[in-house]
């Protein structure tokens, strides 16, 4: 077996090489001094830049010298941040969320992966699944939204996606969860600052979504950059060794974030290279991205219990490239059937990405909306495919122009004229505008954009706000000045087209908001499942400053349902038992509906004080016009419970109020007990 394996080759290899398995170089082109560290033994794996790649041939080039020229032969591996799409760009992953379809996710992972791999590309440095409830900081577009179930439902979507049933298989590659932990709370939103949070929000809020991608078989994580309570991450054997290892019992490799084990004397807990490599390695990072101090730890010598983490991490990776099949195929070739671009599926994808967030009667397109003007600087342009754009290209994407002028009966154009029925207003977030280290501290429209829309909105044609961003906007001024608003993010290869079909109604608008949007950028944090207070400011400050502008889970469409408070057949259940409960779903459209019943439970008495809302699960379906359907729920009563400070699963008995709803604001609720026999 594999053990026997990587037993059997750590016993040829000498400390050198073992570090060496443990060092991650950035490669962009394979040049002389990168050939010579392969061939020495001294490099593992490798990753390339946000959007340059190394041609096949380069990396099966690599990859030779590797396996025919280093004394032991041991395969690289090819890492790469295939975040959302490869080769066909798919939205952004907040976009993604909006869909609440893990099943599509899933499909999206799958294609992206098989480009990457087909171009050998063999780790993938995804999913993000940092729960982050902060619109400021810019890394917000690259997760799956505040919610920890959520997040952990999608994020688990691409581990499966991603990974396959084996990662032996032809087309798998290796998920890597990231950033373990905490990093996307940094203070203010400002990307890489410290994080300070409390031990009931880390075990809560934070962990839960990495613990499920463990299960779904995850097999690396990527370590964070922040600092938590005085630890940096990327030194905490508490969180790596402790949580992660030893009480998950996570077998696969840990790799630290981008020169974040030398950014431990930045942080000031280290004072030399060789003592950060040193920390680096107890607290459990196995892989050292881009910085080498694992191997000046190696030139000062090694206590045994250096020794054993060296071992241990070595044993890590040699596990994973075993499990890859890397020692039997090295070499990548291209994989005929994902040549062409995915179309089809950037198209499913980014319509059901698509929020419908206000809508006075204006959309959809009718015939006495057909003179359109279209306008703003997102009307044209084909640069909507979002950070961390691998190899895709913008060239490549359809703008909105293009799609509305392909639609037969409207007339387009890029100015009011007096024909002029409706104007369509594309605004937005540049690219650079978000992503990493791109945090913001005003999350409203640029000036230009909002004055443009003030005037608009002053004259007699309706407008409808066509928004493509990359983070939770604040929207309060355009939302009382325009007719209708829709929420298109960076939806990659395909944008204009679903959005062309969200505006004539072709696609009926079905996003469901993953995160909440704020009033005005003061508020945040906001979120909805905050703990309850004594007095809520709800009530107080006129009950503006605990209101956002659109919550959690919020989304319109064009037709009209009705949902039903959950019915139980009993009271009471049993801590062993199955929460089995029914949702009616009534459309009182003609239209067909894609409805997501959301799902949230309050435990009202607890030890410790408990949100006032907590997602419990959520079933999409489809509603032809009139229909209606009983939806059907089970959930382990288990899931009740939360985590106490020190990181003990709790379910305590008593009443529980379960909301079935729209929204995160759902008021109603019926309340079932959980006794202990
Ligand atoms: O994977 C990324 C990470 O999310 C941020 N720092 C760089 C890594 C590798 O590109």
């Amino acid at each position: 077996g594999i053990p026997q394996k990587v037993d059997a080759l750590m016993r040829q290899m000498t400390w050198e090489e073992k570090v060496g398995q443990l060092h991650q170089a950035y490669v962009e082109r394979p040049t002389d001094s990168i050939m010579g560290l392969i061939k020495a033994g001294k490099m593992g794996s490798m990753l390339n830049g946000r959007t340059t790649f190394y041609t096949l041939k380069d990396r099966n080039e690599m990859q030779r010298i590797a396996v025919e020229e280093s004394r032991l032969g041991i395969p690289l591996l090819f890492a790469h941040d295939v975040v959302h799409g490869f080769k066909t760009s798919f939205p952004i992953n907040l976009a993604q969320a909006c869909s609440w379809n893990p099943d599509l996710v899933q499909q999206v992972a799958v294609v992206a992966g098989k480009e990457a791999r087909s171009q050998g590309v063999d780790w993938a440095f995804a999913p993000m699944m940092d729960v982050s409830r902060d619109p400021r900081w810019g890394r917000v577009s690259e997760c799956y939204g505040e919610d920890p179930l959520l997040n952990a439902l999608m994020g688990s979507a691409v581990v499966k996606g991603y990974q396959g049933d084996e990662l032996s298989e032809k087309s798998a590659l290796m998920a890597c969860m990231k950033h373990f932990v905490g990093y996307s709370a940094p203070d203010g939103g400002r990307d890489y600052q410290s994080t300070d949070f409390s031990k009931t929000s880390l075990f809560n809020t934070y962990l839960p979504p990495f613990k499920s991608a463990v299960e779904a078989g995850a097999f690396s994580a990527m370590s964070s950059f922040n600092e938590i309570d005085g630890t940096p991450v990327t030194a905490s054997k508490n969180l790596i060794a402790d949580i992660l290892k030893e009480q998950w019992q996570f077998d696969g490799v840990v790799v630290s974030d981008w020169d974040a084990v030398v950014q431990l004397m930045d942080h000031g807990v280290a004072d030399t290279k060789s003592t950060a490599g040193k920390r680096a390695l107890l607290a459990g990072v196995d892989v050292e991205m881009k910085s080498d101090s694992y191997f000046s730890a190696l030139e000062k010598g090694l206590t045994e219990e250096q020794q054993s983490a060296i071992d241990e991490a070595c044993r890590r990776v040699l596990t994973a490239k075993f499990k890859l099949g890397l020692f039997d195929n090295p070499y990548a070739s291209q994989d005929p059937s994902v040549e062409k671009l995915n179309r089809k599926l950037a198209k499913k994808i980014a319509q059901q990405s698509i929020v419908l967030l206000k809508n006075d009667q204006v959309l959809p397109l009718t015939e006495s909306k057909k003179n359109i003007a279209l306008m703003g600087p997102f009307a044209d342009t084909q640069k909507v495919l979002g950070y961390w754009k691998s190899i895709g290209k913008s060239a490549d994407a359809v703008s909105l122009s293009k799609a509305l002028s392909m639609e037969k009966g409207l007339n387009i154009s890029p100015k009011i004229s007096p024909q002029t029925d409706l104007i369509i207003y594309c605004a937005g977030e540049q690219e650079e505008e978000f992503g990493e280290a791109n945090s913001k501290y005003d999350c409203r429209l640029s000036a230009e954009q909002r004055a443009e829309i003030q005037a608009l909105s002053e004259g007699d044609i309706p407008v409808v706000l066509v928004v493509f961003n990359g983070r939770p906007l604040v929207l309060t001024e355009e939302e009382k000045q325009v007719e209708g608003i829709v929420l298109a993010w960076h939806l990659g290869l395909e944008s204009g087209h679903a959005i062309a079909d969200v505006l004539t109604g072709r696609y009926n608008p079905s996003g469901r908001l993953p995160i909440t949007f704020p009033k005005s950028t003061g508020q945040i944090p906001i979120y909805y499942n905050h703990k309850p207070s004594g007095r809520p400011q709800s009530n107080n400050y006129k009950g503006e400053l605990g209101q956002p502008l659109y919550p959690f889970g919020f989304g319109l469409s064009y037709g009209h349902t009705e949902i039903s408070e959950p019915i139980f057949s009993k009271d009471t259940f049993q801590k062993s038992d199955t929460l089995t409960f029914e949702v009616k779903v009534k459309n009182n459209s003609d239209l067909t509906v894609k409805e997501t019943v959301q799902v949230y439970f309050h435990d009202p008495v607890a030890w410790q004080s408990q949100p006032v809302k907590r997602l419990l699960t959520f079933k999409q379906i489809d509603l032809e016009g009139r229909d209606e359907q009983v939806v059907k729920f089970e959930v382990p009563v288990q899931a009740l419970g939360y985590y106490d400070s020190q990181g003990k699963y709790i379910l305590e008995e008593g009443a529980i109020h379960i909301f079935s709803g729209k929204d995160a604001q759902v008021k109603s609720f019926t309340p079932i007990n959980i006794s202990s026999s």
